[in-house]
């Protein structure tokens, strides 16, 4: 049977400025990339040009049959020093918004994707005290010159810091971990905290919820109509038996503080990509023996539609997922996986969680951090020497599921996919 979704269901690709721009010269991350030695496992260079091929891209998504794209402004790019911002970048955005237009495409705006200018890293990043006011300044001054995009959303992922700094901050023990942690300290005049992904968890509830707040506030009141809100990072977290105690208490950690704050907004974008499972001694990870993504993440999309669940129970917002998506080189499994989240989806909001739009991460394959450009998320493929673009069958039966806002019986069957090449078409 069809699996219809509701009218108006939005259906879009995400990607983040740093990750596909290219030479984002003034942000913390590309200092740290420059790094010797770094923690990055290479620099992001010109990532995919996208800062000069972004009508192509945009085209591209129109034509699959998408019509929304999710995408990030620059900070470093639009306030280069602090309290001077550049008009020829803004101009750039809006460009970018004229080209989702002219393709009858959403433009869909996150003002902040994990990079800061390195001026506010080095100031404190973060945990700097004037921080949510230099944000909401950035807000107002970029929402006052930007017209016509249709959804925001002020910070991406402001959570995952609480799920993922641990891991960053491991105590270094080789030399080569000394030796990196070095040298991004002397690049960010401090320490890694500085860094969004190292922030404090007690920073990224004062500071970071305020800037969110604040930054949601200066958006609205340039454009009172557009939906604004917070993206976050959701797993579904399961605990083995005896574990349900800790399972709970992470969750009441990472995730409830930040839902229960921004219930209140239009919406709450929620980015799901995993589960894992929290084990008797605190620690967690994969269930042993599961397959595993590229990223090292259990392969399980049936994780979005539960996450989506969990966010319900807290937060009275809709949900837009703003992230989901498989990493890897054969998109057999990235069509299964995209096929078996959306069952989910349907099933989640047949059981009347209030789901308004889905966005597949990433639109092209790109700079993935720390990891380089090894793992592929896109739909889009991407040469890294001639970055001529690729078309990948998924991409073809996303924007299939969008033109007729309904999933197909066995679409993403992986006994459907035998047909299916494993690699794109060069377009
Ligand atoms: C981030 C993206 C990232 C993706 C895959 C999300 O946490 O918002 O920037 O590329 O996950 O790891």
């Amino acid at each position: 049977m069809q699996l219809d979704f509701p009218k108006g269901f939005i259906w879009g690709a995400a990607t983040a400025a740093h990750q596909v721009e290219g030479d984002n010269r003034g942000s913390d991350f590309w200092a740290l990339e420059q790094a010797i030695p770094s923690f990055f496992r290479e620099p992001s260079g010109a990532a995919c040009d996208n800062y000069r091929r972004f009508g192509e891209d945009i085209a591209m998504l129109a034509r699959l049959g998408l019509t929304a794209y999710r995408f990030s402004v620059e900070w470093a790019r639009i306030e280069p020093a602090a309290g001077c911002f550049s008009p020829a970048a803004l101009a750039h955005y809006q460009r970018c918004i004229d080209a989702c237009q002219a393709n009858q495409v959403r433009a869909c705006i996150t003002f902040q994707h994990f990079t800061l200018p390195l001026w506010q890293a080095r100031r404190g990043g973060f945990t700097d005290p004037d921080f949510p006011e230099n944000f909401a300044r950035f807000c107002e001054h970029t929402a006052r010159h930007l017209s016509g995009f249709e959804m925001a959303f002020t910070i991406n992922e402001l959570n995952l810091p609480a799920l993922f700094r641990d891991s960053l901050l491991k105590e270094p023990t080789s030399e080569g971990a000394i030796a990196r942690l070095k040298a991004a300290e002397d690049v960010l005049g401090g320490s890694v905290e500085l860094l969004f992904l190292a922030t404090p968890p007690t920073a990224l509830l004062s500071q970071g919820l305020l800037a969110h707040a604040r930054g949601r506030d200066a958006i609205k009141a340039r454009h009172p109509d557009v939906p604004v809100g917070i993206t976050l990072a959701i797993q579904d977290e399961q605990a083995e038996p005896g574990a349900e105690h800790l399972r709970d208490q992470r969750c009441e950690d990472v995730y409830q503080p930040f839902l229960e704050a921004c219930a209140g907004d239009d919406f709450i974008g929620v980015q799901a990509y995993t589960r894992v499972t929290v084990r008797q001694d605190g620690s967690f990870g994969p269930q042993p023996g599961h397959r595993l993504t590229v990223m090292g993440y259990e392969d399980r999309p049936q994780a979005l539609a539960q996450a989506c669940r969990y966010v319900r129970r807290l937060c009275p917002a809709p949900i837009v997922i703003t992230e989901n998506g498989w990493a890897g080189e054969d998109d057999r499994q990235r069509c299964a996986f995209i096929g078996e989240a959306l069952r989910g989806v349907h099933g989640a909001i047949a059981d009347g969680v209030d789901i308004r739009g889905y966005f597949y991460w990433s639109l092209l394959d790109n700079y993935e951090w720390l990891l380089g450009y090894e793992p592929k998320f896109g739909l889009i493929g991407v040469d890294r020497i001639t970055q001529q673009r690729t078309i990948k069958p998924s991409a073809v039966m996303l924007g299939a599921i969008a033109r007729r806002n309904a999933l197909a019986p066995a679409e993403g069957a992986v006994s459907e996919l035998s047909g299916v090449p494993a690699v794109g078409l060069s377009c």
